[in-house]
């Protein structure tokens, strides 16, 4: 099957002031990151704060540019594509954030924000507008007394159930979600990832979850990515990178989540330090201050990200 999208060495650069009397340093947020995913299909993508996800997050939606390489979405370079196609694309790929407060206008209520999308990029009636609101909030399990009620009025999950609303109303075939349960109660969080999982169902939806919470990656996730400062560390399968995590990071991430299974034990891996800024990165491996394998070579070359061991890892302490 052909990937409805696909990162080639995605990379973003942004330029931090440093004060009046330095010169405006260069912060490299996301350091080249490649992925391919199908339809129906669901890559986390998992790292610490500041590792880039949400940057990441932003170029797949093309609410920012990359400095580097590629993304194609529905086949499509979309470096190369015209407004028309452009516009097309933009409607393929939406995004959820974490907060859905913050992306909804609080005077709006809920069945104009969920037209408004249909109103700016279809020829729809305003009947037919209605009729699709109406549609898509039950397909999210809001009520449909809930179309004249304004967002201040709902809870946090139901909150979130209208973002995805919104997100899915121009049905596209892509949904980038930037923490999209961190903010729920544990009871609620639950409810909406099986939401999701119905929608994706549905529709054949692609999911790129980003994500902190291991447990929650473990249940969604077909593929998982992990990200280090700006660097996809190892990715692969669910169940290569959970039952037989390569990359010492990786391994340190998980060690520090409970195991799924009861009594079963997993060596505990303490991280030390902090994770660098990528204002100034380590030479060699972005891992290697805090990695417990670390060698002569890791501080001056940076490992290439190869497949190893069943999965794609960049380390050189993983054999081939
Ligand atoms: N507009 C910007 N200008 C300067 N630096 C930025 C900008 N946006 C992000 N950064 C920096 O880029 C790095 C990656 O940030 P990003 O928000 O992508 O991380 P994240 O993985 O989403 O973290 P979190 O888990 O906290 O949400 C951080 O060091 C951040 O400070
Ligand atoms: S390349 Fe070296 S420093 Fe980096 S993760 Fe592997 S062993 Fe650790
Ligand atoms: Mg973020």
């Amino acid at each position: 099957m052909t990937p409805v999208i696909e990162a080639r060495s995605l990379a973003r650069d942004y330029t931090a002031s440093r004060g009046a009397f330095r010169a405006p340093a260069t912060v490299k947020a996301l350091a080249g990151v490649s992925f391919a995913l199908e339809a129906g299909r669901t890559l986390a993508v998992v790292g610490e704060s500041g590792s880039g996800k949400s940057t990441l997050a932003r170029l797949l939606t093309l609410i920012e540019k990359p400095t580097a390489g590629a993304l194609m979405i529905d086949g499509e370079d979309v470096a190369l594509a015209s407004a028309s196609t452009l516009k097309r694309l933009r409607q393929e790929i939406q995004i959820v954030f974490q907060n859905p407060y913050g992306s909804l206008n609080p005077r709006q209520t809920i069945g104009k924000a969920l037209e408004e999308p249909l109103l700016v990029n279809t020829a729809m009636s305003a009947a037919e507008r209605k009729a699709a609101a109406l549609a898509i909030m039950e397909k999210v399990g809001l009520r449909p007394e809930f179309y004249h009620r304004y967002p201040h009025m709902f809870s946090g999950g139901q909150r979130q159930r209208i973002a995805i609303a919104r997100a899915i109303v121009l049905r596209p075939k892509i949904l980038v979600l930037d923490e999209p349960v961190s903010a729920l109660d544990v009871s609620i969080r639950a409810q909406v990832l099986n939401l999701l999982a119905g929608l994706q169902e549905e529709f054949q939806l692609a999911y790129v979850f980003v994500s902190h919470d291991l447990s929650v990656v473990r249940h969604i996730a077909d593929d998982v990515m992990v990200i280090y400062l700006g660097h996809a560390v190892e990715m692969g399968s669910r169940d290569a990178i959970f039952e037989d995590p390569q990359h010492p990071y990786t391994r340190a991430l998980l060690s520090a989540t409970p195991v799924a299974v009861p009594g079963a034990k997993r060596e505990r891996i303490l991280l030390t330090g902090e994770p660098p800024s990528p204002l100034s990165p380590p030479p060699g491996c972005p891992f290697n201050p805090r990695c417990p394998l670390a060698f002569e070579r890791c501080r001056i070359e940076e490992p290439p990200i190869e497949r190893k061991h069943g999965r794609d890892a960049a380390c050189w302490a993983v054999e081939a």
